[in-house]
């Protein structure tokens, strides 16, 4: 199983952004293992498969602790599940799911930049993409998924990263942190015709925008961060002023990051990154591409598993050691 950001957010903002939950509950949504038990309905899996999946329980449509991934077994959706390679550890798959389901969201939906489907032989669109944040999980699902639905991709990270980065596919690459980023990846447009962008990372939506509103192509931003990071405050919250004075950060720089986009006509939208489960990508991505994708070694299980430990007593560590912040790498607890 593998740790996310929305796993420690659940423990410090979860009655905010997930006020659906009824707890006691198991959250949790990477995993990656072996089937013990299928439904009936079920033809496309049999007890034995190897399989990685991405776990819904948190889901306000599913609510469901049974279908969390921190656990010994978990209900997970045929459709949100896809079989391995019998030479890919658990470990490696595992960093998949979130990361993957969420950058197709933002890359396929209808309701986000609608592109091409991803397959063996994409036909190459001549088009651009923008990924803020190529580094991240989801940042590299994007890449590569890009890449193999016929886009060419820029992107962004932090050098130490450049080269795991280029692994991914993408042409070219700038630091996030250089004061002249948004000008240098406005000048790497030049001549080309943008795809549109998806932004991930703080700030990053800010960014995109300035850059698709000098850019010639998709004037579209599929977001997938919050615009202010969780990550400073405590689990356990206790009596402080830093909860309610994030929630007005929270609230001020939507507003204005609103009415940036519209004063622009630049059109943005949020990626709820288990939307696929209810509509034509989660087919897609985890029936018709995955699988084979992974067993020709044209996808990558990126980034790299980071193990903390082996067994349920280590997922607290794999939780507090994602909020501390990771480079390139994914979190991940075995069994
Ligand atoms: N909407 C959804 O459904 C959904 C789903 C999953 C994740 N998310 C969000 O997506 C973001 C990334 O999640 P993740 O799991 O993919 O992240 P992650 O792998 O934990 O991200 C770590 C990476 O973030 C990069 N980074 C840090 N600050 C950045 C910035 N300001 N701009 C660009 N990159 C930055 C770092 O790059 P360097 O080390 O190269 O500096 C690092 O490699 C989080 O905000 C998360 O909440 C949203």
């Amino acid at each position: 199983m593998a740790v996310n950001p929305l796993d420690w957010m659940l423990q410090v903002v979860g009655d905010l952004i997930y006020s659906w939950i009824n707890y006691a509950f198991v959250i949790g949504t990477d995993l990656a293992g072996e089937v013990v038990e299928v439904g009936t309905a079920v033809t496309r899996f049999s007890v034995g498969d190897r399989v990685l999946g991405h776990a819904v329980g948190t889901d306000k449509s599913r609510n469901n602790p049974a279908e969390g991934a921190f656990q010994e077994y978990t209900v997970v959706l045929a459709r949100m599940a896809a079989p391995i390679p019998g030479t890919m550890p658990y470990e490696d798959a595992a960093v998949l799911p979130l990361g993957l389901s969420t950058a197709a969201c933002g890359l396929f939906q209808k309701d986000q930049l609608a592109l091409q489907h991803p397959s063996a032989a994409p036909n190459p669109t001549g088009e651009t993409l923008l990924v803020w944040g190529g580094s991240t999980s989801v940042g590299g699902n994007t890449i590569q998924l890009a890449v193999a639905a016929g886009y060419e991709v820029i992107t962004t990270a932090s050098p130490r990263n450049f080269d795991y980065i280029k692994k991914l596919g993408a042409s070219r690459v700038f630091d996030y942190n250089g004061e002249t980023v948004v000008e240098d990846v406005i000048g790497a447009f030049k001549g080309k015709t943008l795809a549109g962008a998806l932004a991930v990372g703080k700030g990053s939506a800010e960014a995109c925008s300035d850059v698709v509103h000098a850019c010639d192509g998709s004037e579209f931003v599929s977001t997938a961060s919050p615009s202010v990071s969780f990550d400073k405050l405590p689990r356990r919250r206790g009596l402080s002023l830093r909860l309610p004075l994030l929630v007005l950060r929270l609230v001020s720089s939507s507003v204005s990051s609103q009415v940036r986009f519209r004063m622009r006509n630049i059109r943005t939208k949020f990626i709820f990154g288990s939307s696929l489960m209810d509509n034509e990508v989660g087919k897609v991505i985890y029936e018709d591409f995955l699988p084979q994708a992974l067993a020709d070694g044209r996808y990558l299980a990126a980034p790299e598993p980071h193990v903390v430990g082996k067994g349920l007593e280590h997922v607290q560590a794999g939780l507090d050691a994602q909020k501390r912040g990771v480079s390139g790498q994914k979190v991940v607890v075995s069994l």
